[in-house]
């Protein structure tokens, strides 16, 4: 996005839109004092009126208005200084945002409100949220329409006379790589697929200085990853195994790995989904897109961490070569797993990746998966299940999500439900049956993490949204960016 500093008072800056926000508190919009007394108190009247919008992420567009350098005013509401939330915040701007991009071409300008407004939040912040929340809002899922939508903005104005450049790249980086994933998971499996998935890893790798490692079959073979493939087998499109890696620190201290289910079509395979179910199922590649999207932000930001980030991609397909039932798999690590629904393809597909990141030396793991349907019964469609075998490092990835805003919430590990996945032919099943389903897929998971301090987010609901809000566009939404960004921020310290 094309963002632009501004030393210019928001009285004279000239453009086709001015954002200005306000707080619930009167007393504190001291920045609107000077706009009233130019437009001839058109916000004092406003306000005795009743009619600033003062609720966090409310919006009053007013056209028409006289005496300023625009004649286009988007009065957004914080809240009050208490309020605004990372949450809070993220989605009044991207609210305000988004509702200017239905129009092409538009300069728009942010007002920075005065510190009492901010409450707790610094004006480099604001800043940074506005920049991201501008990016994330005008961009929508209208990829293939002929009539766009949304629109990106000519440019966005930051209105403000101290150097924010800073906060503007911090900003710009985090919504750049959230749309990545965004649209990764917004294009449909016809383009989207292992072999092109890897293909802009590759060239992403490139721009941004990261390694990046191509796993073809005969390598994922050689590498033993049997479960993985047996996946695959039913496509025409081979999978791939990416890995990422990011060296910010020295040595390899703090190797964190971060792990991607990348199945980019999951039609069930012969255990066959209905086509209600199977109408999203594009966005099962999910977990592969954030964690591509987190590590290149983490690289644009130059943060001092080591960080590796392992996809793992395959099409779940129906053909005569496809995986059947009852066929028992040898993963990577000899765990011997006996198939009993070639749905609950996402977990075997994670028990190779998971086990050779192991092997590659993780210190500690992190996978995101939109694994199970159970846990969007258990949680809803706005909050990430969490597993672990590992407090210390699950309240880190924890206090992560909740500093950015991101809501998930813990579900149990005990070793009582290794029961439901233990099998009569082979080691393991891959369906515990009806009850407990998201956590009987975690338990399946924790057989191939060694052990390692190890996390895994089911992202079955909110990585996908089935509707648009005023904050947001249905399709993809980017969750786990930001909550993976911060981790690595807060493992560096
Ligand atoms: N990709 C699905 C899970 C899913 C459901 C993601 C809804 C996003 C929205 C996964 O592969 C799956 O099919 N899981 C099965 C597991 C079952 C067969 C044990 C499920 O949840 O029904
Ligand atoms: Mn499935
Ligand atoms: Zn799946």
């Amino acid at each position: 996005m094309n963002v632009k500093a501004s030393a210019a008072s928001a009285v004279t800056w000239m453009g086709n839109w001015l954002i200005v926000p306000v707080s619930e508190t009167a007393l504190l919009n001291t920045h609107l004092e000077s706009l009233d007394a130019e437009t001839g108190g058109l916000f004092t009247r406003l306000r005795e009126a009743g009619d600033l919008p003062t609720k966090s992420g409310s919006l009053l567009p007013i056209k028409g208005v006289t005496g300023l350098g625009v004649s286009r005013v988007l009065l957004l509401g914080l809240g009050t200084p208490e309020q605004p939330t990372t949450q809070g915040l993220d989605r009044a701007l991207t609210a305000a945002f988004r509702s200017l991009s239905d129009k092409p071409n538009l300069d728009v300008g942010l007002l920075v409100p005065p510190a009492a407004v901010l409450g707790s939040k610094s004006a480099a912040e604001f800043i940074a949220a506005a920049v991201a929340a501008g990016a994330i809002g005008s961009s929508g899922q209208d990829l293939y329409r002929t009539e766009r939508t949304r629109h990106p903005f000519a440019a966005l104005h930051v209105l403000a006379s101290d150097n924010y450049s800073a906060a503007i790249e911090r900003g710009t980086i985090l919504g750049e790589s959230i749309n990545l994933t965004r649209e990764l998971v917004n294009r449909p499996a016809q383009d989207v697929n292992p072999v092109t998935v890897a293909d802009r890893c590759s060239s992403l790798a490139a721009e941004y200085g990261l390694a990046c490692e191509i796993f073809d079959v005969p390598r994922l073979e050689a590498e033993r990853m049997h479960s993985l493939l047996a996946v695959a087998k039913g496509s025409t499109v081979p999978a791939r195994m990416v890995k990422l890696d990011y060296r910010g620190a020295p040595g390899n201290a703090n190797h964190v790995a971060f792990v991607g289910k990348g199945v980019t079509f999951d039609s069930g395979g012969l255990s066959l989904k209905p086509t209600d179910g199977m109408v999203t199922m594009k966005c099962d590649m999910a977990g592969a897109a954030t964690v591509l999207g987190a590590i290149v932000a983490i690289a644009r930001l130059k943060l001092p961490v080591n960080v590796t980030a392992y996809l793992g991609l395959v099409e779940n397909m129906v053909s005569g070569d496809c995986y059947k039932l009852g066929d028992i798999l040898t993963a990577r690590n000899g765990v011997t797993i006996e198939v009993l629904n070639t749905d609950a393809e996402g977990r075997l597909v994670l028990a190779d990746v998971l086990s050779y990141a192991v092997d590659q030396g993780a210190e500690k793991i992190i996978d995101l998966a939109t694994l199970t349907g159970a846990c969007v019964v258990a949680l809803g469609e706005d909050v990430a299940g969490l597993f672990t075998n590992h407090d210390a490092w699950s309240g880190q990835v924890a206090q992560s999500a909740k500093t950015v805003g991101e809501d998930l919430w813990p579900l149990p590990t005990w070793d009582s439900y290794d029961e439901l996945i233990k099998s009569d032919v082979g080691d393991i099943k891959n369906t515990g049956g009806r009850w407990g389903g998201a956590i009987t897929a975690a338990k399946f998971l924790q057989k191939f993490v060694g052990g390692k301090p190890w996390v895994h987010l089911d992202i079955a609901g909110p990585a996908f949204a089935s509707s648009a809000k005023p904050w947001r566009e249905a399709g993809a939404t980017g969750y786990g960016v930001r909550t993976l960004v911060q981790l690595a921020e807060s493992s560096a310290e």
